[in-house]
C-alpha cells in the first residue's frame, strides 16, 4: 500500500465578490484545517476564464479579481504563515497536468459533469472547450500537489468524484512505470473531500430551491463578504420565509427548504448544530430568530470588508503574498511534474 503524507488543497475561483456560500461552505473549514494540517489554497485564475469574455469582465476586470479574493482569503482568516496562498495561473503545471489528464479522463465522465450542463445552458455548441475541460484542470490543481483532503461545497462532490476517477486510472493505466520508478502501487492518492457544517449548501435568501451563487441577478439572494453592516441586515431581514414560526426539531424543517436554510446559516456562524438552533428558537417568531440572525451576520461577517480594504490599500503587500505563495507552490509542484513526465515516458533532461 502507497501512503501519501495528509496535505489540503482547495481554491475559489476570482470571478465577482466571495459570499456567505463560499465563507459557510469552504472557508470555515479552510481556516479549521491551516491548524491541523499543511494547506494549499488557491486562487483558481484559470478556471476563471472559461466563460465568454463578457461574463468574466476581461484583463482589468481579472487583475482586481485576483487581488480581491486573495485579500478576502486574509481578511477570513487564512494565515499566508500557516497556509500557502497562491495564484494557479503563477504555478504552470497546473496547467500541464491538465493536459496529461485530458489524456486520461474519459468523454463519458466529462458528459455526465452537471455543472457544465448548468453553466452551457441550452446553447452547449457556444460554450468553451475551457468550461467543458474544468473538472479536469481542478483535478490537476488537486493532484499536482497529491492533496489527500479538499475542504469544498456540496456543489463540487461530483467533480470530486472524477478527481478520484482520474487518479485510480492513472495509477492503474501507469502501473508498472509507477513501481519501477519507486513510487509503490500508486502514485496520486484517492482524494477525500472534505463536506462538513451544518452549511454545505447555502440557498439563496430569495428562493430556497436555489443555491446561493454570485451569478443570481438579485443582489438581494447573497449575502457577499463585501456587504456593509447595512446591507447584511437588510437582506436577512428580507430573506423570504414561510407563514409558520420555528419548529423545536430538525425533523420540522423538512418541506421548508428556506426555514431551513436560515436555521443552517445560523447554526453555521455561531458553530453550533441545527438542533441547538431549534433548542433556542424553536417555537418563537420567525421575526425573533431572524433579527438575533441579522445580529450573528453582521458581528461575523461586517468586519471581513473592513479588513480586506484595510489588505487592499496596500495592494504590494497582497501580490507579495502570491508570489512568495506561487514559489512555495512551485517546489512542491515541479518535482512532482517531473516525475509524472518520467511515469509516462517523456524523456526528461
Ligand atoms: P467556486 O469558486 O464556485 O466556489 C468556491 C467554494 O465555495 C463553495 N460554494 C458553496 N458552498 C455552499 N453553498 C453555496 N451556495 C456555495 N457556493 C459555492 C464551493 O463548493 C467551493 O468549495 N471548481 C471550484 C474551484 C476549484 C477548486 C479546485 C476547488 C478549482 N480547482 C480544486 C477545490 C479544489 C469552484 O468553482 O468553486
Amino acid at each position: 500500500m502507497s501512503t501519501f503524507s495528509p496535505r489540503v488543497l482547495s481554491g475559489m475561483q476570482p470571478t465577482g465578490n466571495l459570499h456567505l456560500g463560499n465563507y459557510l461552505g469552504a472557508m470555515l473549514n479552510w481556516i479549521r484545517m491551516q491548524e491541523t494540517h499543511e494547506t494549499l489554497y488557491c486562487v483558481v485564475d484559470l478556471h476563471a476564464i472559461t466563460q465568454a469574455v463578457s461574463v468574466w469582465g476581461g484583463p482589468e476586470v481579472l487583475r482586481k479579481a485576483i487581488l480581491d479574493v486573495t485579500a478576502a482569503y486574509i481578511a477570513c482568516g487564512l494565515d499566508p504563515r500557516k497556509s500557502i496562498i497562491f495564484n494557479q495561473s503563477q504555478v504552470a503545471e497546473h496547467a500541464e497536468l491538465a493536459w496529461v489528464f485530458n489524456c486520461v479522463a474519459r468523454l463519458g465522465w466529462l458528459d455526465r459533469m452537471t455543472q457544465f450542463k448548468e453553466k452551457a445552458g441550452k446553447d452547449k455548441e457556444r460554450a468553451s472547450v475551457g468550461l467543458y475541460d474544468y473538472p479536469v484542470l481542478m483535478a490537476a490543481d488537486i493532484l499536482i500537489y497529491k492533496a489527500t483532503h479538499v475542504p469544498v461545497g456540496e456543489d463540487q462532490k461530483q467533480h470530486l468524484e472524477l478527481t478520484r476517477d482520474i487518479a485510480q486510472k492513472f495509477n492503474l493505466d501507469f502501473a508498472e512505470s509507477i513501481a519501477a520508478q519507486g513510487h509503490g502501487e500508486a502514485f496520486f492518492p484517492i482524494t477525500d473531500p472534505v463536506i462538513q457544517g451544518p452549511a454545505t449548501r447555502v440557498m439563496s435568501l430569495r428562493d430556497g430551491t436555489k443555491k446561493m451563487s454570485k451569478s443570481d441577478p438579485s443582489d438581494l439572494s447573497r449575502i457577499n463578504l463585501t456587504d456593509s453592516a447595512d446591507d447584511i441586515a437588510k437582506k436577512i431581514r428580507k430573506a423570504k420565509t414561510d407563514a409558520d414560526g420555528l419548529p423545536p426539531e430538525a425533523a420540522g424543517l423538512k418541506g421548508r427548504p428556506e426555514a431551513e436554510n436560515l436555521v443552517g446559516i445560523y447554526a453555521a456562524l455561531s458553530g453550533t448544530s441545527v438542533d441547538a438552533v431549534l433548542a433556542q428558537f424553536g417555537g418563537g417568531q420567525f421575526s425573533a430568530f431572524k433579527n438575533a440572525l441579522a445580529d450573528l451576520a453582521v458581528l461575523k461577517l461586517a468586519p471581513i470588508a473592513g479588513e480586506m480594504n484595510r489588505l487592499l490599500a496596500d495592494p504590494g503587500y497582497v501580490q507579495g503574498v502570491l508570489k512568495d505563495g506561487s514559489e512555495r507552490a512551485r517546489a512542491i509542484a515541479q518535482p512532482v511534474m517531473r516525475d509524472v513526465r518520467k511515469i509516462m515516458g517523456f524523456v526528461v533532461s
